[in-house]
């Protein structure tokens, strides 16, 4: 059931009362659990990137899944709380803006690179496709600087222009690609996720 609150262009349906009850801030954690349930992305010891972090809801459960001997550091434009638990930290921050010092800083080290950006849309689809496409490529860019050889690679973007440019450079980093919509994802967005397994360049190999 689905109901669109006076005054605000906020859908809740049973996935956002769902999320509230099990303590997240948001329904995209339904999303990332499809994938988890389905290829296990996200393993207990893992260091973990998740761009495009807030409101925390995947941070939260990537970190619940990394457990004490792993860590998940998040990165948005917009400001949040710090997370309770121990292994997740938030860092305020643009992903178009990454500096080399920065990435040194937070390792270069990483198992998992999620990204859940979204552009401020402007209701264009070629545009905002073209601006969720920007999002992918830098997080893209971000992944194989940060990536363990071996790593995956989690990341939205908008069907529509810079689609197939973007499945492309996935292809050349990464050993095996899927292209996934979850059950969870409204069915009037164009939103669509590009899983890449086993990045290139490395010894590393996952079990
Ligand atoms: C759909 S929300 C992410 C929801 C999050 N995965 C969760 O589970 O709570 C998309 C986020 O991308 C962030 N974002 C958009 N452009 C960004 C950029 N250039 N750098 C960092 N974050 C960005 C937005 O601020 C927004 O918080």
């Amino acid at each position: 059931m689905k109901s669109k609150k006076k005054g605000k262009n906020l859908w809740r349906d049973h996935y956002t009362d769902k999320a509230q009850k099990a303590g997240f801030p948001a329904r995209s954690v339904f999303k990332l659990e499809e994938m988890q349930k389905r290829w296990k992305i996200l393993r207990p010891g893992q260091k973990v990137l998740d761009l495009g972090c807030a409101p925390g809801s995947w941070l939260k459960y990537a970190s619940q899944i990394v457990g004490d001997s792993g860590r998940v550091i998040g990165l948005d434009l917009k400001p949040m709380d710090q997370p309770d638990k121990p292994n997740a930290q938030f860092i305020q921050g643009d992903a178009f803006e990454l500096t080399q010092e920065f990435l040194d800083e937070i390792g270069r080290d990483f198992d998992v690179v999620l990204s859940d950006m979204a552009p401020n849309t402007t209701g264009i689809k070629n545009v905002d496709a073209l601006k969720s496409a920007a999002l992918c490529e830098s997080a893209l860019a971000t992944a194989i600087t940060v990536l363990k050889p071996g790593g995956s690679f989690v990341c939205k973007i908008f069907q529509g222009e810079g689609f197939d440019a973007f499945i492309k450079d996935v292809k050349k980093y990464f050993t095996k690609h899927k292209i996934f919509k979850p059950e969870s994802t409204r069915k009037q967005s164009r939103e669509i996720y590009v899983v890449g397994w086993s990045k290139k360049g490395g010894s590393h190999v996952r079990t």
